[in-house]
C-alpha cells in the first residue's frame, strides 16, 4: 500500500495528500466546527469575554489524540477573535532566539500556535514562562566579557499549545495555561456530519448508509473519516459509480483492512503481541513498542487511547493488558483463569 500504515489510522504524513486535505477541509468558525460541544461552548464564552474587554485571550492548551481537530480549533479561535495566528511546533524551535523572534513579531492580541508543545526543549520552555506570565523575555546577548542581559517587552498575546501527550508536559508550563481543553473522540453521528460536509467539499455523493458505515469505522476521528472517504471515493470512481454505494464502501474497507470495529492492522498487531507473546499482559510500553515495531510515542498517543476507550486494552500499574473483548475480537481462545 502506498500510504503509511499509521496514516490510515490517523497520523499525518508531511506534505501528503492528507495534509492538503486537512487544510482544505478545515472549518473556519465555531459553528462549522462540528462536535466537541462542551469545548465549543466554553471557548465561545472566553472568546466573547476577551473581545469585550479588548484583551488578549488567556493561553489555551488543547490536548487529545491525533486528528481530532486541535490545529483546526486553533485557527478557528484566531478567526473568531479576528487576530493573526503564527504557527510553529515544539521540535521546530531550536534556539531561544527563534522563539523570541516569533514573539516580538506578534501584534497585540495575536496567537502564537505551538504544535507538539510537549516536545519543546527545556531552555526554550523556560523562555516561555515569563513571556506567558508577564509578556516579557530576558535574553542574553554577546559573548565572553561582553555578554549582557536584555529585557524585551512583548505585546499581550495568546499562546495556543497543542499536544497529543499532555502527561509529558512539565507542571510549570501546564500551570501557565488559563484554559485547558481536552478533545474527545467524536460520536458516529458527528462523524457522519463531517463526512457529509467533506463530500460536499470534494463534490461527491455518498449513500447515507455508506456514510454511516464510514463514520462507524473511523476511530472517532475526523482525519480518519476524511481519509477513508477519499480512499472509498477512489474505489467508487474506478467502478464508475456516481454515488458511493454501501457495497463499495464495505469492499474498500475490507481491502484497507479496517475491521468491523474500525481497528486497523497495527491495532490488531498490538493486541496480538500482548496476547500471543505475553499471555495477555501485563507488558510494559517499551517492550510492547519494540515487539509491535512502532515507536513508544505513536502507541501512546495514537493507538492506546482508542483501544482503551473501546475496551480492548487495560492499563494497570504493571503494564498493558488485553481484555476478553480483544481475545474475542481476534478470534483467539480465552486464557485459563
Ligand atoms: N470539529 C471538526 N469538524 C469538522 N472537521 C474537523 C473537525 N475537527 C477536525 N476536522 C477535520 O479533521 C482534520 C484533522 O484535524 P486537525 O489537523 O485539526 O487535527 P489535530 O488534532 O491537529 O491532529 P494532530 O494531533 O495530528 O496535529 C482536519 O482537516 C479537519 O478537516
Ligand atoms: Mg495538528
Amino acid at each position: 500500500m502506498a500510504e503509511d500504515k499509521n496514516a490510515i489510522v490517523s497520523g499525518k504524513v508531511q506534505g501528503s495528500e492528507d495534509e492538503q486535505a486537512d487544510f482544505s477541509l478545515r472549518p473556519q468558525t465555531l459553528t462549522a466546527y462540528l462536535g466537541q460541544k462542551r469545548v465549543k461552548q466554553e471557548m465561545a464564552v472566553y472568546i466573547k469575554a476577551a473581545k469585550k474587554r479588548d484583551e488578549a485571550l488567556d493561553h489555551v492548551l488543547l490536548y487529545g489524540p491525533p486528528g481530532l481537530g486541535k490545529t483546526t480549533l486553533a485557527f478557528v479561535i484566531a478567526n473568531e477573535l479576528g487576530v493573526n495566528l503564527k504557527s510553529t511546533s515544539g521540535p521546530a524551535i531550536e534556539k531561544a532566539g527563534d522563539l523570541v523572534a516569533l514573539l516580538t513579531d506578534l501584534d497585540p492580541g495575536d496567537i502564537l500556535f505551538i504544535d507538539e508543545i510537549h516536545r519543546l526543549a527545556k531552555p526554550i520552555e523556560e523562555v516561555l514562562y515569563s513571556a506567558m506570565e508577564d509578556y516579557y523575555v530576558d535574553i542574553v546577548i554577546g559573548e565572553g566579557q561582553t555578554t549582557h542581559a536584555v529585557h524585551v517587552p512583548l505585546p499581550p498575546f495568546t499562546l495556543v499549545g497543542a499536544t497529543t501527550l499532555a502527561g509529558q508536559l512539565s507542571a510549570p508550563l501546564r500551570g501557565r495555561f488559563g484554559i485547558v481543553e481536552h478533545l474527545q473522540y467524536y460520536t458516529v453521528a458527528e462523524l457522519e456530519k463531517i463526512i457529509s460536509r467533506s463530500s460536499k467539499v470534494f463534490n461527491i455523493e455518498i449513500e447515507q448508509k455508506a456514510a454511516h458505515e464510514l463514520a462507524r469505522r473511523s476511530r472517532g476521528t475526523p482525519r480518519v473519516a476524511n481519509r477513508l472517504l477519499r480512499r472509498v471515493r477512489d474505489f467508487a470512481q474506478v467502478k464508475g459509480e456516481k454515488v458511493i454505494s454501501f457495497a463499495t464502501t464495505a469492499d474498500s474497507l475490507k481491502q484497507l483492512q479496517v475491521d468491523d470495529e474500525g481497528l486497523n492492522q497495527t491495532d490488531r498487531k498490538i493486541l496480538r503481541v500482548i496476547i500471543e507473546n505475553y499471555h495477555g499482559g501485563p507488558v510494559g510500553i517499551r517492550t510492547l513498542a519494540a515487539n509491535a515495531g512502532e515507536d513508544v510515542e505513536t502507541i501512546q498517543s495514537l493507538y492506546e487511547p482508542y483501544l482503551m476507550q473501546n475496551g480492548f486494552l487495560l492499563m494497570t500499574p504493571r503494564g498493558r493488558m488485553a481484555t476478553e473483548k480483544a481475545y474475542i475480537h481476534l478470534g483467539l481462545p480465552l486464557p485459563d483463569k
